[in-house]
């Protein structure tokens, strides 16, 4: 399926002129990895926390609120942000624009490099060592916005005409965001409230933009692999079409789409720094045969060189130097593994 050495779009196999009515074998999962029962698994008591931010509440009241989220899920919705709610909207639509108005010509010229792995750009596969893997049924988007010096705008689409101010706009915002809620979970467990903000250093934030086209056989394919997320938070946004789901006491739970909510999800980082107090999710994506799905997903994680270690004593994980968890994480594979095992004492 490689034309020229560059990996085949998810889109080119799915979209209606060359539509398939099986998926290819390379995007099968194994039996043990398929999604077991579709569409929406949630019991009422198994509904993703959703915490308000608004106003002015009680900060030891939010704080316990916080704990328990980041103790039972790793993940969480926020209300009342304090991001525009129209700037939500209008990521997601330049971001759907993007990847159903532009031709697949158009939009291969912002193709990412596919041997360097996170490298900015339009791809599809995550990993650029296994040949054996099986592929995620998805394609994406992923721009480098902080710090400032990585962001190129130059190299993000063109259309729509408003698309790279918007993302440049959202970057902004998710920063201040995420740098709020960091301040919350330092301050959930007795940390000084800028404790994780300093620990990270300066700030590394990437946004990928991610496109799961209609599938023909959602039952055999995973719109993205089991994984936790490598850096200290993940900010998410998903379009109105469910698809995100979060591993809690072994039963992967289905959050449902709420639009102007932020989902914080938390990455391995943080649970290394909490001393595992937190746990990062566990989180992989399901694909759709009715609808395409879009989300978008911004990373904030530590630069490459920076040693991240626990807060408390005695530690439960080795500190590891940020830029060797992320290439044995792209050596392996999330592989529905969790890679932060490796470092425990
Ligand atoms: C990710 C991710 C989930 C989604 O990009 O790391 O988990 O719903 N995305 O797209
Ligand atoms: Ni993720």
């Amino acid at each position: 399926m490689e034309v020229a050495g560059e990996p085949i779009r998810v889109q080119s196999i799915a979209q209606e002129d060359r539509k398939v009515e099986v998926v290819p074998p390379e995007y099968i999962q194994p039996p043990e990895n398929r999604p077991s029962k579709l569409g929406n698994m949630n019991a009422t008591d198994h509904k993703i926390p959703m915490i308000d931010l608004g106003g002015d509440r009680d900060v030891k009241l939010l704080c316990e609120e916080i704990r328990r989220a980041c103790t039972d899920w790793g993940a969480f919705h926020v209300a009342n942000h304090g991001v525009p709610v129209p700037l939500l909207d209008e990521i997601r639509n330049v971001g759907s624009s993007f990847f159903e108005e532009l031709p697949m010509a158009e939009k291969l010229r912002y193709s990412c490099d596919s041997n360097s792995p996170a490298s900015e750009g339009y791809g599809s596969r995550m990993l650029v060592a296994s040949d054996d893997a099986v592929l995620d049924w998805r394609d994406y988007f992923d721009h480098h916005t902080f710090p400032l010096s990585r962001r190129h705008l130059s190299r993000w689409p063109h259309f729509p005409p408003n698309y790279r101010e918007v993302v440049a706009e959202y970057s902004d915002q998710m920063k201040l965001l995420a740098e709020k809620v960091l301040g919350l979970i330092s301050t959930s467990l007795g940390l000084s409230s800028s404790f994780i903000e300093e620990a990270m250093g300066e700030l590394y934030q990437n946004i990928t933009i991610s496109y799961y086209p209609i599938c023909p056989q959602p039952e055999l394919t995973l719109g993205l692999q089991s994984h936790s997320d490598m850096g200290f938070i993940t900010l998410l946004i998903q379009d109105n079409v469910a698809g995100l789901q979060v591993s809690k006491d072994g039963e992967w739970v289905t959050v449902d789409p709420v639009s102007h909510a932020i989902l914080v999800i938390l990455g391995d980082q943080t649970e290394i720094i909490t001393n595992g107090i937190y746990k990062s999710a566990q989180h992989r994506a399901i694909t759709n045969a009715n609808s395409a799905r879009l989300s978008v997903a911004t990373f904030h994680d530590p630069a490459k060189t920076m040693p991240v270690s626990p807060a408390f004593k005695p530690p439960r994980y080795r500190q590891v130097v940020y830029g060797d968890y992320v290439s044995s994480w792209y050596t392996k594979g999330p592989n529905g593994k969790r890679n932060i095992d490796a470092l425990l004492i």
